[in-house]
């Protein structure tokens, strides 16, 4: 893992000291991971509810509320249970456009007892923002945040 996601990862266990309920965790990792990665314009969290992901904890514009699983770059996530990658989201066939800026995305499934029950995503108005170690460094966050979190 890069250097830049070790002290991500640092930064968040230190923010956990205060509070490990998933809302204010949720709410300070995103503004963690939007603060201190360039060029981004959106970076939050969906939550599993009724096997659909509603809108969570986010830093960026206001954004689509409920997303079907399947759906999108993140429903997709959500069903296959896999990390999503894109490089150009125009490419991403039934893609949801929440904010027209976005160009590239990485959505990354958390878990709890081994099932899915929250998405990572960010955005970024660069094609080709994100790349192989990004996804490293992203799903070493989530691990963390797994590890860490209280779900109520
Ligand atoms: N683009 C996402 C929707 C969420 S917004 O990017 C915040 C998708 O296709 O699932």
């Amino acid at each position: 893992m890069t250097g830049e996601y070790s002290i991500l990862v640092a930064q968040l266990e230190a923010l956990s000291e205060s509070s490990r309920n998933f809302i204010p965790l949720l709410s300070n990792a995103s503004a963690l991971v939007y603060e201190n990665l360039k060029d981004l314009n959106w970076a939050g969290f969906y939550l599993v509810r009724n096997d659909a992901l509603l809108l969570g904890p986010f830093q960026g514009k206001v954004a689509c509320v409920n997303i079907a699983k399947g759906k999108g770059v993140c429903g997709t996530a959500f069903e296959k249970d896999e990390t999503q990658l894109v490089k150009n989201v125009h490419e991403f066939p039934g893609h949801i456009a929440c904010d027209s800026a976005s160009n590239s995305e990485i959505v990354v499934p958390i878990h709890e007892d081994g099932k899915v029950v929250a998405v990572l995503d960010i955005d970024s108005p660069l094609l080709n923002r994100f790349d192989e170690e990004d996804q490293k460094g992203l799903e070493a966050f989530v691990k963390k945040l797994e590890e860490l979190i209280e779900w109520e």
